[in-house]
């Protein structure tokens, strides 16, 4: 369904005064709206989807009313300035969705939970849905009696209003975006904790309470380290994280009532040490949205880049702080929508500027890429070494205190940083956000003269000349760091004729490097004794090299040797990434299949399969990262580690993955249907990714077909969906039936990801798998079926697709 565009609205309401009785069972509400607009226009044009408009006075007249559904705006005539305006409306959840107030399973029964980001609020109530028109929500609910009604604000009163319905009224929120709009209702099971003044509560499924302490202890200790990091105290009374089985997203930053897919908050005692990082980082980045996003908000969605990269940046520099021991710098690089996959992203053509226009409602979730996420948030980490944390922090509060409860543009943050900085930061920071892409450093050493040049990095051969980026760089000097600025194309240092130079230390630059003879093998020497961020830069960007052409195989397996012995999971995860796409694209090329197997195996020999006493805390996430792969790359593994199945309820947590699909690739129909009966029975999110990710990896065609059929059935959580189907179309197994089935089922998937983003997201990963054995297909079928929703996702799929087989064509001469 189309949606009313993000065009000019002349119109201010500075407070909705809003009424919803709402039929918990039958997920409809009917509403009532007041206000009094503010503005210079006759007519007052409103956002409003798939709400009935039932009647609309002006001043106690009913008016006339255009409701215009195709897009979405609903017109009234305004006559006196001030004058009141009064609609009645009605609205139902859309069965299947999950914007604007759905439902959602809630341990046995079900929950209505709103998800208004980004345009969602205009499906629960006619509205000015756009980021810079703040106003307060000042809310009552009608419902039944026996539920708990959750807001951005904490609930005033609850006051029976006869016939087994109650009255719940809130306080006014303060002026804010409509995104950030928040309604739940249901029955919940609770922990509290104070911080300070704030009442903190952690909201889950009856008999799931228990689970939520972790986060709740997490989100005191990250309110306090955010408080005194931006100087402003946490504006609202209260804060409840809610855990919501069925989410469109990760999490939701709602003003004072956080949603979470239960996976991201809740922490049984027996969980992955990875699911206790990823509460702890995904509740730091939301509340870091407290401020930076619902105190100051962006003007429109072309910057919602800054939202969420500063978010990212927030979430994993006090992670840093407040949890070491699980290592969270590496998940700043290898998180999806991380540090790595901002750059495996903008190597493409098909990139966008992290500022990137926004025309259509349609396009704001597609932009919440790596892009938006990881490189902006790159981008800003650089500025921060640039700049020196401690004045970085400065700039932040002071941009926070200049434009609270109001809306700022990215320029109002360069320029309170380069207050902070003593010097502007806007020539240097623009370039980095409005152009496409990113360069790579080509360093020769020339006698002792160190020769450097920069162009823009691309995996397509054929990019042209582009101007040079400012880039503020570091390098290392045997040992002694060196900082320049390197605008031009080319920049000469005078160093020592024996010198060991690595540049981007701490892997902090937006920038690859290639280096050349000397300084390559130099290097490599070195590597063992440098720390793991730079280890991992040659790791990533060698890697890359091998797809772009920049670097051949015999440089990579020479650095795999120097690496050999480095069990950091940074450097680990992200070479096994690059074995394991190689390995897959190219099945008859023994040198790569040898290498990726023997590197797993390894390694995994290393960590061992079984947890050893006193290991370090980030353990668990790399023996999960190398088994899982391991069990994908070699059958053999597979049906070894398939024994362990018959441990399940005893069996650590962070081998469950890969043991769910050891099961599934090699126990046959019986394997198939273990899976099936423990997704069924699965208590968490954990177990159920687990089996349901195994399913995928079923060993036959029919298999793979029957996992797939439970899509549609509605067994497999909507939130998993996407991840299940690139899944099956990755097991070489589902090679002949995973796309007739997609041919059928897209549209239905389509539906499902309405205004969510996940569709780009799957048609991203999807193209690529699938189109490499039947690349016109695949093609035309999207020629045939343009999905508005799935534009970028489909033009870089299509380019990755493009990278692969060009690779494929010339492995025999490139992979020997
Ligand atoms: N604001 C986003 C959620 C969102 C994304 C809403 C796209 C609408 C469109 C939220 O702050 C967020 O970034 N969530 C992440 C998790 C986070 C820890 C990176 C997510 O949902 O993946
Ligand atoms: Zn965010």
């Amino acid at each position: 369904m189309p949606l009313a565009s993000p065009g000019p609205a002349s119109a201010e309401i500075s407070e909705y005064r809003l009424e919803l009785k709402v039929d918990f069972d039958a997920g409809r509400w009917l509403g009532r709206v007041e206000f009094e607009p503010r503005g210079p226009s006759r007519t007052l044009d409103l956002d409003s989807v798939g709400l009935e408009i039932r009647t609309a006075t002006v001043g106690g007249r009913a008016v006339d009313f255009r409701l215009d559904a195709t897009e979405g705006r609903l017109s009234l005539p305004i006559v006196g300035a001030g004058e009141t305006v009064t609609i009645e409306f009605a609205g139902a959840v859309h069965p299947g969705q999950l914007i604007g107030l759905y439902r959602c399973r809630h341990g046995e029964g079900h929950l209505l939970t709103a998800q208004c980001e980004p345009v969602g609020a205009r499906r629960i109530f006619p509205c000015l849905d756009r980021p810079d028109r703040k106003a307060r929500i000042r809310l009552r609910v009608r419902t039944a009696s026996g539920l708990e009604v959750v807001s951005n604000t904490r609930e005033e009163s609850a006051t029976a209003a006869g016939g087994d319905l109650v009255d719940h009224a809130f306080p006014p929120t303060p002026p804010m975006a409509t995104y950030l709009f928040y309604l739940g209702i249901g029955r919940f099971d609770r922990v509290e904790a104070e911080e300070g003044r704030v009442a903190v509560r952690v909201l889950t499924p009856p008999g799931r309470g228990a689970a939520g302490a972790y986060a709740a202890a997490s989100a005191r200790r990250i309110l306090a380290g955010f408080e005194e990091y931006f100087g402003i105290p946490y504006p609202l009374p209260k804060l409840d994280l809610l855990a919501v089985a069925d989410h469109a997203f990760g999490a939701m930053e709602n003003w004072g009532a956080i949603t979470f897919r239960d996976s991201r908050l809740l922490v049984e005692t027996d969980s992955e040490s990875f699911a206790r990082r990823d509460v702890f980082e995904t509740t730091a980045h939301e509340i870091a949205h407290q401020w930076f996003g619902n105190l100051v908000t962006m003007e429109t969605w072309d910057d919602v880049w800054l939202n969420e990269s500063f978010a990212s940046l927030m979430e994993t520099r006090l992670s840093q702080r407040l949890i070491p021991e699980l290592d969270p710098l590496s998940d700043y690089f290898l998180r999806v929508s991380g540090a790595l996959a901002a750059f495996d992203g903008d190597s493409l053509g098909s990139t966008h500027p992290v500022r990137a226009h926004v025309a259509r409602p349609e396009e704001i979730s597609q932009i919440f890429d790596e892009i938006s996420y990881g490189k902006g948030c790159a981008i800003l980490g650089m500025l921060e070494a640039y700049l020196g944390p401690e004045r970085f922090r400065r700039g932040v509060s002071t941009y926070l205190d200049r434009f609270r409860y109001a809306n700022a543009r990215t320029e109002d943050l360069w320029e309170a940083l380069g207050e902070a900085g003593g010097e502007p930061i806007a020539a240097m920071a623009n370039p980095w956000i409005d152009r496409p892409g990113h360069p790579v450093i080509d360093a020769a050493l020339d006698g002792a003269t160190l020769r450097l040049r920069q162009r823009r990095y691309s995996t397509l051969p054929g990019a042209g000349e582009e101007a040079p980026w400012p880039i503020p760089l570091v390098l290392d000097v045997d040992g002694a760091p060196r900082r320049t600025l390197f605008t031009g194309r080319e920049l000469d240092l005078e160093v020592p004729r024996s010198a060991t130079v690595h540049l981007n230390p701490g892997a902090v630059g937006f920038y690859r490097v290639r280096y050349e003879g000397v300084l390559f093998d130099r290097l490599l020497g070195a590597l063992a004794d440098r720390p793991v961020t730079d280890r991992f830069a040659l790791a990533s960007d060698y890697g890359s090299f091998l797809f772009s052409g920049d670097a051949p195989w015999s440089d990579y397996v020479r650095l795999l040797r120097a690496l050999e012995g480095a069990n950091d999971l940074l450097v680990v995860d992200t070479v096994t990434r690059t074995l394991q796409t190689l390995a897959w694209l190219l099945a008859d090329a023994p040198a790569v299949q040898d290498e990726a197997r023997r590197y797993v195996a390894e390694r995994l020999a290393a960590v061992g399969l079984r947890q050893r006493p006193g290991e370090a805390l980030g353990t668990g996430i790399l023996r999960e990262r190398l088994a899982s792969a391991r069990v994908r790359l070699d059958e053999g593994f597979a049906r070894e580690l398939a024994e362990l199945y018959a441990e399940w309820p005893r069996l650590d947590p962070d081998l469950r993955p890969a043991v769910a699909v050891a099961r599934a690739r090699t126990g046959g129909v019986a394997g198939w249907n273990d899976l099936r009966r423990g997704l069924r029975s699965s208590l968490t999110e954990g177990d159920a990714i687990a089996f349901d990710r195994g399913l995928a990896w079923s060993g036959t065609p029919e298999q793979v077909l029957a996992t797939l059929e439970l899509i549609p059935a509605g067994t497999i959580p909507r939130g998993h969906i996407g991840v299940i189907v690139a899944q099956t179309a990755a097991n070489p197994a589902g090679r002949t039936v995973v796309w007739p089935w997609l041919e059928r089922h897209l549209d239905g998937i389509d539906e499902t990801f309405r205004g969510s983003g996940q569709l780009s997201t799957l048609v991203e990963r999807l193209v690529p798998l699938v189109g490499l054995d039947r690349p016109r297909e695949v093609r035309s079928y999207f020629d045939a079926h343009p999905y508005p929703e799935a534009i970028r996702g489909l033009r870089k799929g299509l380019e990755r697709l493009a990278i692969y087989e060009r690779l494929r064509s010339r492995h025999a001469e490139l992979f020997r």
